[in-house]
Formats: structure tokens, sequence, C-alpha cells
């Protein structure tokens, strides 16, 4: 798809403003902030969502046009029934750095996530993760995708490249898709979004409290970049999508943080509204509890822009779809 808008952060704002008639309704389960919710909400899909963090329930209530429940997720609870169904179930036990534990690890939603849609059994389901789940835990995912067939789904996985999607971000996950018959997955843009559109003014200005970088932390990113050949410093690159944002790099350590270089020389890490740019979310999003508590739920989201082209082929597949009994 070829671009059709010149200021990012207007589109941004524009298009994820939230209408008044939402023609479906979803269940986000594991809904965090509601960075995924949000791209179905301006898509006109009613959302519910279920979450335990307080504070991720409080940013999706106040942003949202629909309850968060503040729960503890399990495989035992009811639902209401809806045609749509999406959620992150926690990658903890399946990312890279993990300790491998999948399905033993108590942490796992997917048990959750697979009795959801047997009680519910909606007309589409969508499952995002982290890209390395099918081959890192290859017969988990195979059982899981049995599992799903069993109920009756065309199971779709892909590996999304977030930068296709409006998304400033080299960010990639894997997205599982189930329907039954007919889904076509939203298409690629052809054109990138530099960090530099998405930051704006923001990136030459100096916010109140920046933290920047202190001379001891500069010489440890020298060092570490030398004895790691790096040839690309960290630094944010105005002009090219920006490095995937976590929960760990946004408010971690100084070798892997996000940090945006000024004119004098000097390096401040960025803030929250930065962070939430990168991630697509628009400006009247605004995160509750503290500093920590927004990184990482700002880390943690789905892109809502992504969200949103996601959402349109979930309605697209609705519409479509011959002898639907909810269309
Ligand atoms: C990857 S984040 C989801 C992000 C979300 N999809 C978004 O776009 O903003 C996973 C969320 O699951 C929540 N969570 C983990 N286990 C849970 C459980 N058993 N019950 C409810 N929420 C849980 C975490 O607090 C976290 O906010």
């Amino acid at each position: 798809m070829a671009r059709e808008y010149l200021d990012y952060i207007e589109f941004l704002n524009q298009t994820l403003q939230i209408p008044d008639v939402q023609q479906y309704t979803a269940i986000d389960l594991f809904a965090g902030c509601g960075g995924l919710s949000l791209g179905f909400e301006a898509a006109g899909i009613k959302t519910i969502g279920y979450e335990m963090v307080a504070d991720c329930c409080e940013t999706y209530r106040k942003n949202l046009r629909s309850e968060c429940h503040q729960v503890m997720i399990t495989p035992d609870m009811d639902f209401p029934k809806v045609q749509i169904v999406i959620g992150g179930p926690p990658c903890q036990p399946f990312s890279r750095r993990g300790k491998q534990l999948g399905k033993e690890d108590s942490r796992n939603g997917f048990p959750s996530f697979i009795e959801a849609i047997r009680k519910i059994d909606p007309d589409i389901w969508i499952c995002e993760n982290v890209k390395g789940l099918p081959e890192q835990n290859a017969d988990y995912f195979k059982m899981l995708t049995d599992e799903f067939e069993s109920l009756d789904y065309t199971v779709f996985k892909t590996v999304i490249k977030m930068d296709r999607f409006d998304v400033p971000q080299t960010r990639e996950r894997m997205v599982m898709i189930g329907h039954r018959g007919g889904f076509i997955p939203p298409v690629e843009n052809d054109y990138r979004i530099t960090a530099g559109e998405a930051l704006g003014e923001l990136a030459t200005q100096i916010p109140e409290n920046a933290a920047f970088l202190t001379p001891a932390m500069d010489q440890y990113i020298a060092k570490y970049e030398a004895a790691s050949k790096c040839k690309n410093p960290r630094d944010l690159h105005m002009d090219r999508p920006a490095r995937t944002l976590t929960c760990r790099n946004l408010a971690g350590a100084t070798s892997d943080m996000h940090r945006i270089r000024l004119a004098d020389g000097r390096r401040r890490r960025i803030t929250v509204r930065e962070a939430a740019r990168l991630q697509s979310f628009p400006d009247w999003f605004e995160f509750s509890g503290n500093e920590e508590s927004q990184f990482t739920q700002i880390g943690n989201a789905v892109p809502p822009m992504f969200a949103y082209h996601l959402a349109l082929s979930v309605i697209d597949y609705l519409q479509n779809r011959k002898g639907d009994k909810n269309a």
C-alpha cells in the first residue's frame, strides 16, 4: 500500500480516534494497557478487557470506551459470548532470553486462552506472541495448533514486521489467527516511518526532568560498543525506524537502552511520550502508574496502528462470511 498522509503524528491522532458506533464485540485476554484493543476500537469493534495489573486496567478504562476487568485469568473462567477473541498470552516462558519452560511454567497463558476459545466459540480469534515461539518450542506449538484445529478452526500463522504497518519500529511478532475459512491478512505497506517522523520536535527538545546519561554511563557504552564491534551506535537514528522497544530496554540497562543524542553531544533517555509514539500510540492516549509501570505497559503493547490494520481485515472477514450467524 502506498502512503496517503504527510504528518505521521496527526495521522495517528486521527486514525486511532474511537468511533461512536461499534458493530462487533471482541474480548481481549491479557489486555495490558490496551494497545491491541485500541486498534480494534478505532476500527469499530467494541472490546472487553481482562487483565490482572491495576495500572494497566486504569490506562485501558481511561482511554478506551470499554470495561477492563481486573482479574487473574485462569482456565476455569467464564466469559460472555462474542464474535471475536484477541489476546497476548504472557510470553516470558517463550522468549529467547527466558528459561524455555514453556507449558510447565505457571506464567504460561495458553491453557487459559484455549479454554476461553473452547467456551466462547468465536468466529475468529487472534493471538500475538514472540516471533520465536514456533521454532523454539516446536512441540508445544504443534500441540497448540492441533488443539485449535480440533475446535474447528483453520490456523494461520505469520510473522509481522511492524514497520510495514505504520509503526516506526523494527519490531517483529508472531501472530496466530484462527478462522473458519476466508480470512485475508492485512497487506504490508511499501514504505516505512522513521523515528524522526514519529518524534518530530520532541527529538530536539530537552524535557523537564530529562534523564541524561552520566559520563560514566557514556564510557560504559563506548567500551561495550567497542567490545561488541558495534558499527551502528545504539542511539536512536532519526532517519530509520527505531529498534524494538521492550520493557527491559525502555527502563533498563545502559548498553541496550533507547537514547537520543542531542546536538551538544549529550545523550538522554527517551521519555514515556516518545516511547509511546514509537509504538504508534496517539498523543491523547495517557498511561497510568509510575514511570516504570508506564514504560512496561508500552514495551508490552501490540502497536495500535498494526492492530488497526488487523482489525480492518477481521471486519472484512466477518462481513464476507456466508451464513455467518453473528454477522
Ligand atoms: C504482553 S502483555 C499484553 C499487551 C496487550 N496485548 C497490549 O497490546 O497492550 C501481557 C499482559 O498479560 C497480563 N497477565 C499475565 N498473566 C495474567 C493472568 N493470569 N491474568 C490476567 N492478566 C495476566 C500481564 O499483566 C500483561 O499486562
